[in-house]
């Protein structure tokens, strides 16, 4: 296999990760009042295995949905990478149990062939992706900031899972601080099992098959990405550390000080701080102002300042190797 392919079938594997259903529900459970008479798009979801199609079909009379639609792409590594034995990309449009009864399955229903191959950014995709109020989804990995751009760009809610490390993209790290799109409810820590197709080769460490040789692996660092808002992102976190200079020592060149867990926080202190990027899990926008990100500063580029390449602690010994937020209270 050519290098070429070789890297385009890494990440084809890496984009066949199945989200589990109570995942989507104890995201989904936060959002109930936003759904009402609002059409679902579901664009990474192939409609006979997504939990995505599952979760919204059965629930679509519960949350009163105008309509669901789910597309699904054809892989072209198809055979190699897939489980999915479809020869083409396809859709389904479902507007509700009409007659009542039991939730049809996603061929009762009708599955439509796309032209294309139901690439999220293909025409006859976006088309699809204008009718829609609300995209829930499990985007491929390595197309994440592509795919939230074209959201952004289409003016759609959204709801949907990506990897903690996107805070650092220079694209997500701008909507954050904008206050445009913020991380989900339900996951904050830890690891959350996926489902991945039975002849992907897994020699991972938490990876299991069941009795019906079905695989599924362990991921850490997943967090849902969002800009509809919820409750529990208004609440402050609580602040009990005093600031003292020998505690929390500034950067040598930058006013700012160090740090290496959110939890220490000081109550009283005013200026920049520099804290982990799992601060977001904490954040309420209310209480703190997001300024900047270490090693990007991103702010100091656009205010033409003097560049810095990484905020270092030489006073205690240390370059800072991670990245940082740097952040400031809000208020008093
Ligand atoms: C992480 S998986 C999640 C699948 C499903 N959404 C779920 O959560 O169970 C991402 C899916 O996106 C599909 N995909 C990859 N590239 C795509 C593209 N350009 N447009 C639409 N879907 C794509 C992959 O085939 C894969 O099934």
């Amino acid at each position: 296999m050519s290098n070429k392919r070789l890297t385009q079938a890494r990440r084809n594997k890496l984009d066949e990760f199945y989200t589990q259903l109570p995942d989507i529900e104890a995201e989904l459970k936060h959002y109930k009042q936003y759904f009402y008479g609002k059409i679902v798009l579901c664009n990474c979801d192939d409609p006979r295995i997504s939990n995505f199609f599952h979760y919204f079909s059965y629930n679509f009379e519960f949350l009163g949905l105008k309509k669901l639609i789910t597309t699904c792409y054809k892989s072209k590594e198809r055979d190699l990478f897939s489980n999915n034995d479809s020869e083409h990309a396809i859709y389904l449009e479902y507007s509700g149990n009409k007659t009542g009864g039991r939730v049809p399955v996603a061929e009762e229903i009708g599955i439509k062939l796309l032209k294309g191959d139901g690439d999220f950014r293909s025409s006859e995709c976006i088309e699809l992706l204008k009718q829609a109020d609300i995209v829930v989804t499990n985007p491929p990995f390595s197309l994440f900031r592509e795919y939230v751009a074209q959201l952004i760009q289409y003016n759609k809610k959204f709801i949907i899972l990506g990897n903690q490390n996107a805070i650092t993209y220079k694209e997500i790290f701008k909507l954050i601080k904008e206050n445009k799109i913020w991380l989900g409810a339900s996951i904050h820590s830890g690891d959350r099992e996926f489902q991945i197709p039975k002849n992907y080769p897994v020699t991972a460490v938490g990876h299991r098959e069941d009795v019906n040789g079905n695989k599924f692996i362990r991921v850490k660092g997943i967090r849902w990405w969002t800009n509809l808002d919820y409750q529990e992102r208004h609440e402050p976190l609580i602040l009990y550390k005093k600031y003292t200079p020998e505690l929390y020592p500034k950067y040598d060149n930058y006013d700012a000080i160090n740090i290496d867990k959110t939890a220490d926080i000081p109550c009283d202190y005013t200026g920049i701080m520099g804290v982990p990027i799992t601060f977001l899990d904490k954040y309420s926008p209310e209480q703190f102002e997001i300024l900047d990100l270490n090693p990007h500063f991103f702010s100091l580029k656009e205010q033409g300042l003097p560049k810095i390449k990484q905020l270092t602690l030489k006073s205690v010994g240390k370059k800072d190797p991670y990245a940082r937020i740097l952040i400031r209270r809000r208020g008093r």
